[in-house]
């Protein structure tokens, strides 16, 4: 199981979210629904490591993470706001990140060039994102 999330409660301020469970295979998409304010983001939050759940436990790949940093999982997480670095390129924006994990410019700048073409944005890259359609 790529996601295994079991008994998790949240509490934060005066949120609380009691007994989240769920599975998410490799190659599934799990669709949260809920009323805004009803605790998604923070489901997503607290799996990504930023907030530390008050019960439960989330396995990746079987390997139990609930006590580790966000840093160390490996989990990415794209806001429905863009959070994007309004003074740096797309370049520079993308390389912010490759920076904390490889110290070789030559390797961040082919790892970029690789995904800019996954993505079909070469041509983006030295523009500002400020410039660009959502
Ligand atoms: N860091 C925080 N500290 C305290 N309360 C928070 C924090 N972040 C979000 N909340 C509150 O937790 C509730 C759930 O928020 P959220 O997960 O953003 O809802 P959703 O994404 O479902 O709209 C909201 O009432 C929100 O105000
Ligand atoms: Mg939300």
């Amino acid at each position: 199981m790529l996601l295994k999330v079991e008994n998790l409660s949240i509490e934060l301020g005066e949120f609380k979210l009691e007994k989240a469970s769920f599975e998410v295979d490799k190659g599934d998409y799990l669709i949260i629904i809920g009323p805004t304010g009803s605790g998604k983001t923070i489901i997503l939050e607290t799996i990504a490591g930023f907030y530390q759940p008050k019960q439960g436990r989330i396995y990746m790949n079987g390997k139990d993470i609930t006590g580790l940093p966000p840093e160390k999982r490996g989990i990415s997480m794209v806001y429905q706001d863009y959070v994007l670095f309004p003074h740096m390129s797309v370049y520079e924006n993308i390389a912010f990140g490759l920076r904390k994990k490889i110290n070789d410019e030559g390797m961040i700048k082919r790892e970029i060039e690789r995904i800019a073409k996954v993505l079909k944005i070469p041509h983006l890259l030295n523009r500002s994102p400020t410039t660009l359609s959502g």
